[in-house]
């Protein structure tokens, strides 16, 4: 049965706050729970997802497909290690500069995907405000500095301006002595905090074995901050449980099944 899916942009108005490796934890957090995710890489100015997991010389990605130079359907790179989809970038040697119209038809394509959600990996900045009536949600990741928290609020109101639903996610929190309060935080932002992720010496590790955080200890406390993320939509997803469309492959046999590969590593 045929279902639309549930499509949420990783974003934030500044670089480097961690979207790449929010967006990679919670795809891999909701595939743990059998949902089907397409992670779908749309930075196309760096090398972000390929890099992350490690992924070499692939074929055609996001580029290819918004350009019309390749399917959609050819070009989904499955991740061996969860079963998970992904879209994967592929930066250019140029600004690539997308025609409006290339970008809407390829998110009316994805929109139409036989998948539960769509997790959409950015380049920082604000997005094409003809794309906003495909996302069901943004997450705008942030870090508690003053810089990146009020960019975020810019990112806030756009998001209010298109009418498309978005949280804040301070990430990197316990990182610095002097980062801001959560009550400072929320006064600059004007809304209240998602969800907190803490720093952790979990991530850098994960980047150096180029392996999804919630592969290497789901109990570390970043993995317990994606997690407190993923309820949010798999709560919302309640309805797509009982239309039956979830893989269901066996929570605890794939549970057992991915320990033995942490533990190989
Ligand atoms: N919670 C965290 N704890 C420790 N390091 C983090 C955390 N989140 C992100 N990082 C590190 O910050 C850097 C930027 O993260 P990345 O996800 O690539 O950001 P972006 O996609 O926003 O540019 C990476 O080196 C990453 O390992
Ligand atoms: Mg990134």
């Amino acid at each position: 049965m045929d279902k639309k899916p549930f499509i949420i942009m990783v974003a934030s108005q500044k670089g480097g706050v961690g979207k790449t490796t929010v967006a990679i934890n919670l795809a891999a957090a909701l595939t743990y729970q059998d949902y089907r995710v397409l992670l779908v890489d749309t930075d196309v100015d760096s090398f972000s997802i390929m890099e992350h997991l490690g992924i070499k010389g692939v074929g055609n990605g996001f580029k290819e497909i918004v350009t019309g130079k390749a399917e959609l359907e050819n070009s989904l790179f499955v991740y061996q290690n969860m079963d998970l989809s992904i879209i994967l970038g592929s930066p250019a040697d140029e600004a690539t500069i997308f025609k409006p119209d290339q970008l809407v038809k390829f998110y009316a394509q994805l929109a139409k995907q036989n998948y539960d959600f769509i997790i959409l990996d950015t380049k920082p900045g604000m997005f094409p405000n003809t794309i906003a009536r495909y996302l069901n949600d943004v997450i705008i990741v942030a870090t508690p500095d003053s810089p990146s928290i009020a960019s975020s609020a810019k990112l806030a109101s756009y998001c209010e301006k298109l009418k498309v639903p978005r949280r804040l996610v301070i990430n990197r929190a316990g990182y610095s002595k002097y980062e801001m309060s959560k009550e400072d935080t929320e006064r600059l932002f004007g809304d209240v905090t998602f969800v907190t992720v803490p720093e952790d010496k979990i991530v850098p590790e994960s980047l150096a074995k180029q392996k999804p955080v919630y592969l290497i200890d789901r109990g570390s406390p970043f993995a317990a901050a994606i997690d407190q993320i993923a309820r949010v939509y798999t709560l919302k997803a309640g309805d797509v449980q009982e239309s039956g469309t979830r893989k269901r492959k066996g929570f605890f046999a794939k549970l057992i099944g991915w320990g033995a590969k942490a533990e190989a590593k």
